[in-house]
């Protein structure tokens, strides 16, 4: 992608779907008989076609399109996953959960995904061995087995979001009552246990620590909607700062960005907040360095970290960013510090002192949320930035460039110097 940076944003967009929760809500369609999911405001994205690549793969019929995406699941469905498809993406082991509890086995290679830190899935596998799964790991796949789940206590180290949608998934479909102790509290999480209701599971407590289910051995079709994307919303968010700009994300709810909003306000940007929509302004105007960490959900997302380093970058003053969900997720600095960022780096904490300017130059993404931080860099710059290995950032941004040239922003995408 070439950027002409230096021009403020100015406009608004509508959020896409949410990605994250998307995924989870695809593979709960899994836990169906000869019955169908529908889901709504699905997001056109890489990973979503992975997913429906993978669901296909397994026997289900899936049709996506205009936002809308219905999954019918045969009597009979396929239990072990193709290595090629999981190994694109580590949501992909969100099938996980739902094979074991209704096909009582499910073989599932080591999954792939983003190059952020180890990212195991010893919890989830953890958590399903005590409901009664047999799990082994041969030839770096998981192979499980059950007679069949029992509902049990499943108390977890860390509030791991995909390991709280296995359980989740894999107890709506294990009679008995089941209690989920520690669990994550994420937006998406919530969205996934409205799905899993609306398929006749009784589930209480989602959105809080402990989740109690009382799973149905019969689940039965459900049409569902999913929520806005808080991560690519606070993106756009971000653009809007870092260029000095103003922007305003429609469609989203602004609970979702609390941590990010109280963020920007102790910067000293102006914040709009309205029933469904967000706007920021920052027009002719430098904010301040502010100190942030990591947290689950509702602490500041992890999956922000790179996109508000890039604006905080750009303050004046100091800002302390501290990341406590992934193990190495820093490896956009490299590419930040060749634009002109001041940024020292000491374990997990990253110290950054603000620069007035960033210089455009040739910077390659390294995964999809240093992608989307690199383009804002690319967009304040001064001069021209290309962004490069831009495969990551599509799976996870919706009509990316459409949007961005609705905010004024001056992009373009050209063939890779292999013309690809
Ligand atoms: C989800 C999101 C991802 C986001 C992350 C944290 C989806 C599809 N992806 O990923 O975008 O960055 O939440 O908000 O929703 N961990 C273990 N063992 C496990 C599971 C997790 O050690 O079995 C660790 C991970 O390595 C990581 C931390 O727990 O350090 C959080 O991971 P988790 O919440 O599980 O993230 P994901 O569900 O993979």
């Amino acid at each position: 992608m070439l950027i002409r940076g230096g021009s403020p944003l100015s406009g608004s967009i509508v959020a896409q779907g949410a990605k994250n929760a998307a995924l989870p809500l695809m593979a709960s369609a899994l836990l169906l008989k000869g019955q169908s999911l529908t889901l709504e405001r699905v997001p056109d994205l890489m990973d979503i076609h992975t997913m429906a690549g993978l669901l296909r793969n397994l026997g289900a019929n899936v049709e996506f399109g205009g936002g809308r995406m219905k999954i019918d699941v045969p009597d009979e469905l396929k239990w072990e996953t193709p290595a090629n498809l999981v190994r694109k993406m580590r949501a992909s082991s969100l099938v996980l959960g739902p094979l074991v509890a209704r096909c009582g086995k499910a073989v599932l290679p080591l999954p792939g995904g983003c190059a952020i830190g180890s990212r195991p899935i010893d919890f989830h596998l953890k958590a399903l061995a005590k409901m009664g799964a047999e799990i082994d790991l041969e030839h770096g796949s998981v192979h499980a087995r059950t007679d069949g789940l029992r509902a049990t206590r499943i108390s977890f180290d860390f509030p791991s979001v995909g390991a709280t949608e296995n359980v989740l998934m894999a107890a709506s479909m294990t009679p008995g009552r089941s209690v989920i102790e520690n669990a994550a509290r994420e937006p998406e999480i919530v969205n996934l246990a409205q799905a899993l209701r609306a398929m006749g599971a009784r589930i209480e407590g989602e959105g809080g620590g402990t989740i109690q289910v009382e799973g149905a051995k019969n689940l039965g079709s459900a049409s569902v909607r999913i929520i806005p994307d808080r991560i690519e919303a606070s993106t756009y968010l971000l653009a809007g700062v870092m260029t000095r700009g103003e922007v305003t994300v429609n469609g989203i709810n602004p609970e979702y960005l609390e941590s990010l909003i109280i963020k920007l306000e102790e910067a000293g940007i102006f914040v709009g907040v309205f029933a469904d929509s967000v706007s920021v302004s920052c027009r002719d105007r430098r904010w301040k360095g502010v100190s942030l960490k990591t947290l689950p959900y509702p602490g500041f997302p992890t999956d922000l970290q790179p996109q508000i380093m890039a604006a905080l970058c750009m303050a004046d003053g100091t800002s302390v960013i501290q990341e406590s969900v992934f193990d190495s997720r820093y490896v956009h600095i490299g590419e930040f510090k060749r634009m002109g960022c001041k940024l020292d780096i000491q374990g997990n904490t990253v110290v950054i002192t603000g620069v007035s300017k960033l210089a455009g130059t040739e910077v390659h993404a390294s995964d999809l949320r240093a992608g989307a931080a690199l383009i804002l860099m690319g967009l304040a710059a001064e001069g021209e930035t290309t962004v490069c290995s831009l495969k990551h950032v599509w799976r996870g941004y919706e009509s990316l460039m459409s949007k961005m040239t609705s905010l004024r922003a001056d992009i373009e995408l050209i063939p890779d110097q292999d013309g690809a």
